[in-house]
């Protein structure tokens, strides 16, 4: 096998480039993946070579080959400068934000954003000095109007919102950043950069948690920041300092993962519009919450904007007792309750947002559940939603 350059790798189709991206068999005695370097120490032949620097590697803490091919996969898909590890989603969540913000700045930050992201704006910002207003995640352009010219130096988005599913407008509240001269972040966790190509719509610092679709097997946690050009150079420097890095056998599931992740992904969204389409024709279901459902709001622009769809979404059930919820989640056989999502198998978790908002009023008339569709086969997920159904209006 001939070596691929990056160049080679940029003319081929996304599913060749989750083949190939940060592979290197000759360089490694013609293994198919790149070795799991276990390390901390690298050694120099001599005190010019170690004083110098002139080692490829010289602390496993900045980078290895293993991080390398990861990145490297990583940063081919994203289509930016680069890309920097977190060892969670959360972590890259808080990488991004406090690699551009300062005492006395302040943040725009979705009403629909992931709660632990909020949390750490109430808290470690909050105690850092950086104001944060909350923003109505349809505001699209009139986010200008919530600009502090000056002071406002970074916009934090979320596309879809992960518990209500709101569509962002980003590529025009891009704009208004740019003029503003402010920095836009975007958590592109649930439509990864497969589905959305953050950078292009003029995003500057796009977060994953790969412990959801990258990972995709729910057994490590993972997150990833890629930077657009403008922004790298500050993100690198502030997560080397920071000395922030993820264990080598994390990195390699990560990688393993993503040779997998657009079959996956085909999957999960087949599945889902499935049983999203489905769940719409039930009397038990007052709403489904799906940017690729025609009715939704958010669908012309996920429309525009998207190449697909993943395996997440909410529905609102009409108005019933708690215990019938509880009966029809409790007896699921092949959807587990838990809080995250991503992984190979269906997930379902009751919610109530009404309190974490505060730009916007969640008042959804019934009570919400989330699910995830899995991989398993979607006529046996079917019929254990459909008993479950049966469960909230029992005889
Ligand atoms: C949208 C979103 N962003 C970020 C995170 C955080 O990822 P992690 O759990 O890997 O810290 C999650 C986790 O559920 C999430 O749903």
């Amino acid at each position: 096998m001939k070596k691929i350059t990056r160049s080679d790798l940029a003319g081929f189709g996304v599913d060749t480039r989750l083949v190939l991206g940060g592979r290197d068999p000759a360089g490694f005695h013609g293994f198919v993946n790149p070795p799991v370097y276990h390390g901390s120490t690298v050694l120099a032949q001599t005190v010019e070579e170690l004083t110098a620097r002139r080692q490829r590697y010289v602390y496993a803490r900045r980078g290895t080959p293993t991080s390398d091919a990861f990145e490297e996969a990583m940063r081919g898909l994203e289509g930016g400068a680069g890309v920097v590890l977190c060892p969670s989603g959360l972590s890259a969540v808080s990488t991004a934000l406090l690699s551009v913000l300062s005492a006395g700045d302040h943040l725009l930050m979705t009403d629909s954003a992931y709660g632990p992201a909020r949390h750490l704006c109430e808290g470690v910002l909050r105690r850092m000095g950086i104001e944060t207003t909350y923003y109505d995640p349809r505001v699209g352009e009139g986010i200008s109007d919530l600009v502090r010219p000056g002071s406002t130096k970074a916009i934090y988005m979320e596309s879809p919102g992960s518990l209500t599913f709101e569509i962002q407008d980003v590529p025009a509240i891009a704009e208004v950043a740019r003029r503003h001269g402010a920095v836009t972040i975007l958590d592109n966790t649930w439509a990864t950069p497969l589905l959305f190509k953050a950078h292009e719509h003029g995003v500057d610092l796009s977060v994953t948690a790969g412990t959801k679709y990258i990972l995709g097997h729910s057994d490590a946690m993972f997150g990833t920041v890629s930077a657009s050009a403008g922004a790298w150079a500050r993100l690198k420097s502030f997560h080397g300092d920071c000395g922030l890095c993820v264990g080598p056998d994390d990195i390699f599931l990560a990688l393993r993962g993503l040779r997998t992740m657009s079959l996956r992904l085909r999957h999960h969204e087949a599945s889902a519009l499935h049983l999203a389409r489905w769940l719409k024709t039930r009397a038990e279901v007052a709403r489904v919450l799906h940017p690729a459902l025609p009715d939704d709001p958010g669908h012309a622009i996920w429309k525009r904007d998207f190449k697909g769809s993943s395996g997440l979404f909410s529905i609102i059930l009409a108005p019933g007792p708690d215990a019938a919820v509880e009966a029809f989640l409790d007896g699921l056989k092949l959807f587990g309750l838990g809080y995250s999502w991503g992984g190979f198998e269906s997930l379902a978790l009751p919610f109530e947002c009404r309190e974490s908002r505060t730009a916007t009023t969640w008042d959804p008339g019934g009570p919400a559940v989330r699910l995830h569709i899995g991989l398993e086969d979607p006529q046996d997920l079917l019929a254990d939603l459909e008993q479950g159904l049966a469960r909230l209006h029992p005889a």
